[in-house]
């Protein structure tokens, strides 16, 4: 199998497309409903070019080129990471007989669903963040707008070629839904919560790349482990590309932080907002926002879905080969939040024992939560090194919950049972307000001219794959 795709193709590949008549047929009709999709529903500031990377290979050096391209001629591309011809599968009742080359009739509708929802996330995305060209702090911000945007386009594509080569007719209807789902749509929205919120200013757009990429990541790892070989193929390599949407979310939000930070030591205030800074506060409220909604997309603590899809083999946990048990869980318990009676009749905040299977969403939402404390230590690092006592923290799991054992009641970032009287007199402290919002709005100008950056937020340290900050990203048209 070649490993480097051939761009004289129309869909550059790694899997031998060529050789397959009938799908690449089958793909060719779905890409013009895929252009048009990105034409009317992707990125809506008119550019001429973007200096954009563009996967090439998947090989561990040089998998990616960097050049200035048309968006529009951007080459999405289908591309799996190298096949591991012995692999076995990892964990459940299938564990140590060979990966699945073809989808087995039994869990062909629940590996359907498994793809068609991280599927959905893609262009949800995009969607969710067209307008934001509009108002990018500078170039580089522009340039990495676009990337990650055009990088969920493609795995977009990633996803349709799983549903188009496996799974027959269902698979090419279910492909032509995700055109046709849109974020926010009051008839046909995207099938999760957090991809139907607005991103409607950069703060937003950080934020949600650190927190909702980073759900997509961990979601990703554990489609990484399946037994279904094409599925984790295709994982492990937008796993890869996903890395820079991290990259773009942490960088995005120490920028703002350090902004923040130096204006409120040159001015000597604890507020930075009269001078052109997002105030600290307004900072902390977004980042609850964005962290409780991510966490919302971890689904219920407890699932016996997801017991299942692990004991089928079809979803692994987060770094499963590096988990030391018997990869299948089934003497196992684990502790998960709960809501529990408090032994005078009223209901607190706490734990109770499941066993290991049922508690597996909880088990990966507990990774996550874990990789993102490490952001938030490094915003505090930024604060700290100002000189700042101030900290920016993590709101309890069961704060501002919509799914799963919290979605019934409310509590305050510190995790204190509130009545619905009392949250609604509060929320407005912890959540971002209309005021907040208009604020950050009223910052959102752009700065499209090279070399140059918007007040509100600090330029980054270094540029892209070894190019100054004032290296011209992109050309407008
Ligand atoms: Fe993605
Ligand atoms: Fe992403």
């Amino acid at each position: 199998m070649p490993t480097t795709a051939d761009y004289t193709e129309k869909i550059p590949n790694n899997v031998g497309l060529h050789e397959d008549r009938r799908l690449q047929r089958a793909l060719e009709s779905w890409q013009p409903n895929f252009l048009h999709w990105w034409v009317s529903m992707g990125p809506t500031l008119p550019t001429q070019d973007v200096y954009l990377r563009t996967a090439v290979n998947v090989g561990r050096e040089g998998w990616a080129h960097f050049g200035h391209v048309p968006m529009r001629d951007y080459r999405w591309g289908i591309f799996l990471a190298e096949r591991d011809r012995d692999r076995q599968i990892g964990f459940g009742q299938h564990m140590g007989e060979p990966a699945w080359q073809q989808v087995p009739g039994e869990y062909r509708s629940e590996l359907r669903r498994l793809i068609v929802i991280q599927g959905d996330t893609e262009p949800a995305s995009v969607e969710q963040q067209r307008n934001l060209g509009a108002t990018a702090p500078s170039l580089y911000d522009l340039r990495n707008l676009f990337q990650v945007n055009v990088e969920e386009g493609r795995h977009l594509w990633a996803m349709v070629y799983l549903l188009h080569a496996y799974f027959g007719r269902d698979g090419r209807e279910e492909a032509e839904e995700l055109l046709h789902r849109n974020s926010g749509s009051a008839d046909s929205p995207r099938i999760l919560g957090a991809f139907n919120e607005e991103t409607p200013d950069w703060l937003s757009f950080f934020m949600f790349t650190y927190f909702t990429d980073r759900d997509g990541k961990y979601q990703l790892g554990t489609l990484k482990e399946s037994a279904f070989d094409p599925l984790s193929r295709t994982c492990e390599f937008m796993l890869k590309e996903e890395a820079h949407h991290m990259f773009v979310g942490t960088t995005g939000v120490d920028r703002v932080v350090e902004r923040t930070a130096q204006l409120m030591v040159e001015k000597d205030t604890d507020d930075a907002s009269p001078y052109g800074a997002i105030g600290l506060d307004v900072i902390q409220k977004y980042l609850n926002f964005h962290y409780s909604v991510s966490l919302d997309l971890f689904g219920g603590e407890t699932s016996t879905n997801v017991a299942n899809y692990y004991t089928a083999g079809l979803k692994g946990r987060w770094m499963e080969p590096r988990r030391k048990d018997d990869h299948k869980l089934a003497s196992d318990a684990v502790m998960v939040d709960a809501l529990v009676d408090d032994g005078h009749g009223a209901q607190s905040i706490g734990q109770t024992e499941v066993s290991a299977l049922t508690g597996l969403n909880t088990d990966l939402r507990r990774e996550y939560v874990a990789d993102c404390q490490s952001g938030v230590n490094r915003w505090n690092k930024v604060l700290a090194d100002a000189g700042l006592p101030q900290r920016l923290k993590l709101p309890h799991v069961a704060f501002n919950r919509k799914v799963g054992a919290f979605a019934g009641i409310e509590s305050s970032p510190d995790g204190e049972l509130l009545t619905a009287g009392e949250w609604q007199q509060r929320c407005g402290a912890w959540l971002p307000t209309d005021v907040d919002k208009t604020h950050v709005r009223s910052l959102m100008q752009p700065v499209h001219e090279r070399g140059k950056i918007a007040a509100w937020i600090a330029p980054p340290r270094q540029g892209i794959n070894g190019n100054p900050f004032d290296y011209e990203y992109v050309h407008l048209a």
